[in-house]
């Protein structure tokens, strides 16, 4: 279903019905704005200081359960966590080691981990055939060959992952190696870890319950949390940050931008370093996408505020009307560094489109119709099927996907699990490369009316693999399919 139609045809009041008493509605808003963005964003004060998530390493043990009295934004709700909050652990190791986390499912429903960017044997990946039901754990026995890069993980049950995302399942897994170690970047309390994500109430309870339309554009929560808070402040020293952001959102698209004029040095994205910094004053981040920047704080004065901000973005996505502030940095402390901007970080080696064996096309322009309340997103006119085998591949070879949007007026983040690829162009929409997409990816932003080549090599695992949209709503409703290396 189009939405545009959608609403057309229904009318306001169903909206207003639609809506429920969660929603914030601003009297300077006309009609039209709360169509665009019917949960206005309701920024705070701005003074709960940002949690550090505690670092995990060596043995990890991720007790997933339900736990209640939890606050958010002064609210007393109940949450899924890993630990005694919302969000995991943030998993931290080297390339070459092996980690061992031991999940126990103490959910009332089955569960199990995927860690989104990590090339793993197929059975430790977390395919959603490979669930840990309710009282029953799973040892995840995770090789880590790949390099230093900002991962994560989450969830990865069929239908249920987006609601577990939702209610707080989900934690950042950073993985360094010997060439960023020798870069001597920001790190220690320079190097903050960011997961961006909203959050809705019905009340004071978080709540995860899309309406039909909601799936279709996805749930946009009206409360912005940053490692779990709500309108959070970070205090900081006046020099050289490592901020890793991850968009944890099911379905916000965040237009990063800082104020004060600050730019970002955009120096990673999805699979690790880029060759050199990326000098940026935006960064277009999508849902299950990371950006690994660096940020010169060094010439403000002690007292200064700084906001992270989301840009409006609406000439892309119907989404993007709004701007609003996420974290405030303030600069509480003057220290002296020497740290300067490396001018090289890695080396990528393209691969070369001559070197596909051949070319698999998506189309994702399938918003769909809905029949009661199913089979509203597609990939190449399927619904996903947990036993049926869409597509193979032959470990080791090298094929070109195109994912296409070009008649479709939803914008999906494409995921692939088991690969890190790179990106060849992009067609139609902003017609070109965002700097991110010159590293190494496993998530890309497909906008309306967009066609996105990528390509990359499948690695010597083999078994059942997924690739889907990480606009969660869109996944659990159905629009992921099945591959297999073989
Ligand atoms: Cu983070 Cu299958 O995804
Ligand atoms: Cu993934
Ligand atoms: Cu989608």
């Amino acid at each position: 279903m189009k939405r545009r139609h959608f609403i057309k045809s229904t009318g306001l009041s169903t909206l207003t019905a639609l809506m429920g008493s969660s929603f914030l509605l601003k009297s300077c808003h006309t009609e039209e704005d709360m169509i665009g963005e019917p949960n206005w964003i309701v920024e705070g004060g701005f003074d709960t200081p940002l949690p550090t998530l505690p670092y995990a390493v060596g043995n990890v043990e991720l007790n997933a359960k339900s736990i209640s009295g939890e606050m958010i934004d002064g609210k007393i709700t109940s949450i899924l966590s890993y630990r005694d909050g919302l969000l995991g652990p943030t998993i931290k190791t080297e390339t070459g080691s092996n980690v061992n986390v031991r999940l126990d499912n103490a959910l009332s429903e089955d569960t199990n981990i995927h860690w989104h960017g990590l090339v793993l044997p197929a059975h430790m990946e977390g395919h959603p055939k490979d669930v840990t039901a309710s009282g029953n754990a799973f040892q995840y026995s995770l090789p880590i060959t790949q390099r230093a890069g900002t991962y994560w993980y989450h969830p990865h049950a069929e239908g249920t992952t987006a609601r577990q995302v939702f209610m707080g399942l989900a934690g950042m897994f950073i993985v360094t190696d010997a060439e960023e170690t020798a870069l001597q970047l920001p790190s220690g309390e320079m190097e903050i870890p960011l997961i961006i994500q909203d959050k809705r109430f019905d009340g004071p309870s978080l709540d995860y319950s899309p309406t039909e339309d909601e799936i279709m554009s996805g749930y946009l929560g009206e409360t912005i949390v940053v490692n779990g808070a709500y309108s959070p402040l970070a205090s900081i020293a006046n020099t050289w940050y490592r901020l890793r952001l991850l968009n944890g959102s099911t379905a916000r698209v965040y237009n990063l931008t800082l104020t004060n004029n600050i730019a970002f040095h955009i120096i990673g994205s999805d699979g690790g370093l880029l060759e050199r910094p990326e000098h940026a004053m935006n960064i277009l981040l999508g849902p299950g996408e990371r950006a690994d920047v660096l940020v010169d704080f060094s010439s403000l004065t002690t007292g200064t505020e700084v906001f992270l901000v989301s840009d409006k973005f609406s000439k892309y996505n119907e989404q993007g009307r709004q701007s609003f502030s996420i974290l405030k940095f303030k600069v509480e402390r003057s220290v002296t560094s020497n740290f300067t901007l490396p001018s090289m970080l890695s080396s990528i080696s393209r691969l070369a489109e001559a070197s596909a064996i051949r070319t698999r096309s998506f189309d994702i322009s399938g918003g769909g119709e809905r029949h009661g309340g199913i089979g509203g997103h597609t990939i190449n006119h399927k619904s996903y099927s947990i036993a049926r085998v869409d597509e193979k591949v032959q470990s080791g070879t090298t094929e070109i996907w195109e994912f296409d949007n070009s008649t479709g007026d939803e914008v999906h983040p494409m995921h692939i699990h088991g690969v890190q690829f790179q990106v060849l162009q992009r067609i139609g929409g902003r017609n070109e490369l965002d700097v991110m997409e010159k590293g190494w990816k496993d998530t890309v932003l497909v906008m309306a009316g967009e066609r996105v080549r990528i390509i990359m090599t499948f690695p010597e695992y083999r078994g059942l693999f997924v690739l889907h949209c990480h606009n969660l709503e869109h996944e659990d409703d159905g629009m992921m399919l099945n591959y297999e290396i073989i």
